[in-house]
């Protein structure tokens, strides 16, 4: 999708579609009357454009709220061929969060008619207007649907947004750069997310991560089974064992030369390209979603890539684990003990608790390589859906300064997650008999647990854990986002760097 920037009179704009934010500005009235009032404002200054939907708003049929949509052919007095009034919610919380899911809303509606660009007016006042609706718009251009034969190519092929005369053009495009790079890396992940188990094996989930660093100038090293092995990775081997195909670690650096030197974010992914949970495996109904268990590892990869393009002053290193995880007469059994990379004995109690394993070495491995600052991104539980559902990740963190700075980059992102606790009277519940951990412990606090588990091997590191088993598969359409992968945590993990590069030792 092309994107250009028009800083002329939105009436005399000729284009396929005209599309124009309209928020509700009235107050929030509890008075426990039922009848709702509203205030609809549209959000431009152009009289020629009110005039066109003057009638729809004095109709009572556009009320300004989120995502409610009013399609009108050949509006008087306009350029465009279409006016469409997209609806932004309340006035006072119109932030770039609602404005990038208009973005996307406006792609899918317009791509569904078939039309090809449209132009948006960015509304004033908004922080982080331009570079959100281009990242919306996007990732709202963004379908699944790879295999159906009759797939339609319906694409928005060019967006234009429309600002206003006075704008600064220079960092108007700028954040229009910034807001591509990042909508392309979060659909870049969906992709590789979205290949079924047959076409997204670990060596094919390398072959990827490598031609994309061969494209953006990162340094990438891909390990097979020998240097796994020679690393003494006993736990992320133990998963691999037990598959006829060989995993991969994937190593992604973005080194600048003038970045700070005492600080290295780490970024380290669970790459499960098929979880069948092993001999532990797992029940028939619903299996062949564990082709997504790679999602964390794949978030990583769209994020580096993000990183190399956006190029932040912080040395970043991108870990992905990648395996499958299969039962055969080679796979590892309940009761095995293994060893991992850092010396801590672990007693497989199930199988199908895979992803703590590989994750155990990627972090451990994370810090050898001279990482100070860890963040992992994992499907890893059950437990994390059902507690938080598909509408947060759950977070985990042993350090509050630094789970407090990542969260001021969820504002920024506009991706949803919850924190959960890590506190020491979780960890009796993972202890062994025979050895230093159990992989899996009882029913109780399943997230919680996996986290502990995972904490045993990043030390005094500042580490954030994201369990994401919930958000990276949306079972749903929703109107600015097509169902199916979902590319979280990727504008976050971009958006924290960014910041992180900025201050601080
Ligand atoms: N990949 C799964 C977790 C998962 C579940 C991801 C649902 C996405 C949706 C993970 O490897 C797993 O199997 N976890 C087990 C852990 C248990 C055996 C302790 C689980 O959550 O049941
Ligand atoms: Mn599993
Ligand atoms: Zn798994």
């Amino acid at each position: 999708m092309k994107t250009t920037l028009n800083t002329g009179i939105p009436s005399q704009i000729e284009t396929e579609c005209l599309v124009v934010a309209v928020t509700d500005a009235a107050e929030n009235n509890n008075s426990g009357d039922k009848s709702e009032k509203h205030s609809p404002q549209i959000q431009t200054d152009d009289r020629a454009v009110q005039d066109a939907a003057a009638d729809l708003i004095a109709s009572g049929e556009v009320t300004g709220k989120m995502l409610e949509i009013a399609l009108l052919h050949k509006p008087q007095g306009l350029n465009a061929k279409r006016l469409l009034l997209i609806g932004g919610g309340k006035a006072n919380s119109f932030s770039s969060a609602e404005l990038r899911k208009l973005a996307g809303a406006a792609v899918r509606t317009l791509k569904a008619k078939d039309l090809k660009s449209f132009a948006f007016i960015m509304p004033s006042g908004v922080d982080d207007a331009a570079k959100s609706m281009v990242e919306g718009a996007f990732v709202g251009n963004f379908d699944p649907d790879y295999y159906k034969s009759d797939r339609k190519e319906q694409k928005i092929e060019e967006l234009t947004i429309v600002a206003s005369k006075g704008a600064n053009q220079r960092s108007v495009n700028s954040a229009m750069e910034q807001g591509r790079i990042i909508g392309e890396a979060q659909n870049f992940t969906r992709d590789l997310v979205n290949e079924p188990g047959n076409r997204m094996t670990p060596t094919i989930l390398a072959d990827r991560a490598q031609a994309m660093c061969d494209e953006t100038g990162l340094q990438c090293e891909i390990y097979g089974p020998d240097k796994i092995k020679e690393l003494k990775m006993g736990a992320f081997w133990s998963v691999a064992q037990g598959s006829d195909e060989e995993p991969r670690l994937i190593v992604m650096r973005y080194d600048p030369p003038r970045a700070p030197k005492k600080r290295v974010l780490g970024l380290v992914g669970k790459g499960i390209t098929f979880d069948s949970g092993g001999i532990s495996i797992k029940p028939g109904e619903g299996m062949e979603k564990m082709k997504y268990d790679m999602a964390g590892g794949a978030a990583m990869i769209g994020a580096m890539r993000a990183i190399a393009q956006l190029k932040p002053n912080l040395k970043v290193i991108g870990i992905v684990c990648a395996s499958e995880n299969m039962p055969s007469g080679k796979a590892q059994k309940p009761g095995d003990v293994q060893i991992a990379m850092s010396g801590k004995s672990i007693e497989i109690i199930n199988t199908d608790a895979e992803g703590r394993l590989v994750l155990a070495d990627g972090l451990h491995y994370a810090r050898e390589l001279g990482c100070t600052h860890l963040i992992d991104a994992a499907t890893l539980t059950g437990a994390c859906v059902v507690a938080l559902g598909m509408v947060n990740a759950g977070i985990f963190a042993n350090d509050d300064d630094f789970y407090d700075r990542f969260n001021q980059s969820l504002a920024k992102s506009g991706e949803k997650m919850w924190r959960l606790p890590v506190e020491d009277e979780y960890r009796e519940l993972i202890k062994s008999n025979i050895a230093d951990m159990v992989n899996s412990a009882g029913r109780w606090a399943g997230a919680v647990t996996a986290a502990m588990f995972l904490k045993e091997f990043v030390g005094d590191t500042p580490w954030l854990h994201l369990d994401i088993a919930g958000v990276a598969w949306m079972e749903d359409n929703k109107p600015w986002i097509a169902k199916g992968p979902s590319g979280v945590p990727v504008r976050s993990l971009v958006e924290f760097a960014r910041d992180f590069a900025q201050g601080g030792s």
